[in-house]
């Protein structure tokens, strides 16, 4: 399993599992309100590589046997006196139950509270969404309570529980801990 940045050249693989996939994600994905759009992959690469550039978002791909299989963005990016980013992610439905996730985030945080010099990383997750809470038990990341009415999925305000780690609780690398 690799984790590497999106590229332009990811769309076509990209295409086919977020549409073939709608089912499986749209309960999970963030929408903006108001707005109704139909699902266009080329347009959101290039929102994402462009975030990507001004340092805003980073935005990878999962790569498990040489195939695009899932999707991890670090978003709301900050640095100065918060140095603090916000992580998302996704794996088509028959690439899960691999423990591939949970790798993939356990890679990105070694890295961005390593290397790319972050102090803490969030991950919020809707109270409902068991898969994606057995994700950061298995991380053992640290729950810091709930945000009422945070975003906006899939048209509605909905809950999130916040999990985070900070660099001063990282003993080792994240992936020992799988
Ligand atoms: C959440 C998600 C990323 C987890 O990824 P993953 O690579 O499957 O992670 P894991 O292999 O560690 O599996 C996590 C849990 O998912 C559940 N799971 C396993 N296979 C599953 C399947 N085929 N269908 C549904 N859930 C499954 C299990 O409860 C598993 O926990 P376990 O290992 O203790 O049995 C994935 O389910 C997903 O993409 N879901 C849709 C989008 C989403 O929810 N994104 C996250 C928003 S916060």
């Amino acid at each position: 399993m690799v984790v590497r940045k999106l590229s332009r050249l990811d769309y076509p693989a990209l295409d086919y599992l977020l549409h073939s996939d709608r089912e499986w994600l749209e309960p999970w994905e963030a929408t903006t309100p108001g707005i109704r759009t139909a699902l266009d992959v080329r347009w959101l690469i290039g929102a994402l590589l462009k975030q990507h550039r001004k340092g805003e978002t980073l935005a990878f791909v999962i790569v498990y046997q040489d195939q695009v299989v899932g999707q991890l963005n670090v978003s709301n990016i900050l640095f100065g006196s918060i140095c603090s980013g916000t992580i998302g992610y996704w794996i088509a439905k028959e690439f899960a139950g691999l423990g591939i996730t949970p790798k993939a985030v356990a890679l990105v945080l070694d890295y961005l509270l390593g290397e790319y010099g972050l102090h803490r990383v969030e991950i919020d997750i809707k109270p409902e969404n068991q898969a994606s809470l057995r994700v950061v038990q298995k991380l053992k990341l640290r729950h810091e309570g709930t945000k009422l009415r945070y975003i906006n999925i899939n048209g509605k305000w909905s809950d999130h529980e916040v999990f985070a780690i900070t660099k001063e609780e990282l003993k080792g690398s994240m992936l020992d801990r799988l």
